[in-house]
């Protein structure tokens, strides 16, 4: 291959989307579901597809799927669900954690309308349909549940549940979709749609240092480690912070804080993550003793016995403070991903496919969820991993190279063209 994707126009393509609900003082992004930043960017998704002559459609569970057709000529002619089965799904999210970096989600999306973009002008035509996907609230920045898109659309999620869901302004999920013009009485799982995609290849910006360790620009990743989230209530009694003696004290922020060095401890010993990384008080006045304290962990480990085990560990220690403390300790586990191994078959096929043209391509496991890992529950799924040079996420300081990216593009290319071609390489014109 060798291509690569025209670096001006990714250039232009990636600065189209930059100032998209992009903090002025952090730098980071705000792009939460359903809120303006966020439609702004479903509205750059459909605009960037039509001028490429792909078809849009929203799926019920809010998703965005813009379709390149076999057969169409022109790309992406309106075509009945039958034309659609069998069809290879590339894409990723546009939707971001609070103060997020530009890459986690957008350069699966950007990497994906530059692929065809490069597969186009090499006059490569798909023997099956293509399409491009934008899911949904896939970070569960407001309403706290990652992968919502997803996960609604295979039934992971229950839509009632769903729909009952909260941000911290108390705006339930079902309004502010129904405000952005989506259903919510459509949510629930979409046989049809996922019948008629047979795979998914997910390109992401690496969130971690693996690539740089292997000084190698683009990776396949083998899987996902088990990860949720864990909702602590702590609950006390409010009290004046100049008039109540320490020992009279019941202060829930107390509990909380022994619970973060706790949950620290636990963690490096029993070879897990945990982060409390939200927290928010009651009343949060600075001169009063909390009446409450709500912190949600997540915790991440190689395998489910030691994320069980660590979160058992950290609720206990919890509890253990909060008698000493006078305080209560709830915790409610409000999500859970199971460990994923991605499809061996797909995955082989395309460190083949790769291998083949940039020289060996490591492959390397995640902490991080996907979409990727949700659907790999229903269909093979297959993810690509971009170097990130400082291995930062979630974080205005994520980044990786300009030339990095393009090799993204360019092997994302080639997998769609071994993926989707009739045979490898047949279908592929001398351009570009
Ligand atoms: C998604 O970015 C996650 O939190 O793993
Ligand atoms: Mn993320
Ligand atoms: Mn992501």
């Amino acid at each position: 291959m060798n291509e690569v994707a025209d670096a001006t126009r990714f250039a232009e393509l990636w600065s189209s989307l930059a100032d998209v609900g992009r903090d002025r003082v952090t730098g980071g992004y705000r792009r939460f579901a359903w809120t303006s930043a966020d439609l702004a960017c479903r509205d750059w998704f459909a605009s960037q597809a039509a001028d490429r002559g792909l078809t849009v459609e929203i799926d019920r569970n809010g998703n965005q799927w813009a379709w390149w057709l076999p057969e169409s000529g022109a790309l992406g002619a309106a075509a009945n669900a039958d034309e659609r089965r069998n069809a290879l799904a590339i894409g990723s999210h546009l939707d971001s954690v609070p103060d997020g970096g530009a890459f986690d989600g957008p350069l699966g999306v950007i990497s994906a309308l530059a692929a065809v973009d490069l597969l186009r002008a090499r006059d490569w035509r798909p023997q099956r349909p293509i399409v491009i996907a934008n899911f949904a609230d896939e970070e569960g920045a407001r309403f706290g549940i990652a992968c919502a898109g997803s996960r609604l659309l295979t039934g992971q999620l229950d839509a009632a549940k769903a729909r009952a869901l909260r941000d911290g302004d108390g705006v339930r999920l079902a309004d502010a979709m129904e405000s952005a013009g989506q259903d919510p009485d459509a949510l629930g799982r979409d046989d049809e749609r996922l019948a008629s995609i047979s795979e998914f290849v997910e390109l992401h910006i690496e969130q971690g240092r693996g690539l740089i360790d292997q000084d190698a620009p683009v990776g396949v990743a083998s899987s996902i480690w088990p990860h949720g989230r864990w909702r602590f209530d702590f609950a006390g009694e409010a009290n004046h912070a100049g008039t109540t003696a320490l020992d009279d004290r019941r202060d829930p922020m107390l509990t909380y804080a022994n619970t973060v060095l706790s949950a620290r401890k636990k963690a490096r010993l029993g070879g897990a993550l945990a982060t409390f990384g939200k927290v928010s008080v009651e009343p949060n006045g600075t001169n009063a003793i909390p009446s409450r304290v709500s912190a949600w962990l997540d915790s991440r480990a190689p395998d489910e016995a030691a994320l069980d085990a660590v979160v058992e560990q950290i609720s206990e220690a919890a509890r253990e403070r909060g008698a000493r403390d006078g305080t209560t300790v709830e915790v409610v586990n409000e999500s859970r991903t199971a460990i994923v191994e991605f499809d061996h078959g797909l995955r082989d096929k395309i460190r083949k496919t790769l291998t083949d043209v940039f020289g060996p391509v490591p492959q390397l496991p995640t902490g991080a969820g996907h979409d990727a890992g949700i659907l790999a529950a229903e269909l093979p799924t297959a993810m690509l991993f971009v170097r990130n040079p400082s291995g930062l996420s979630h974080t205005p300081a994520e980044h990786a190279e300009a030339a990095d990216c393009l090799t993204g593009v360019a092997a994302l290319a080639e997998v769609v063209a071994q993926l989707a071609g009739a045979q490898p390489g047949k279908n592929r014109g001398s351009g570009a």
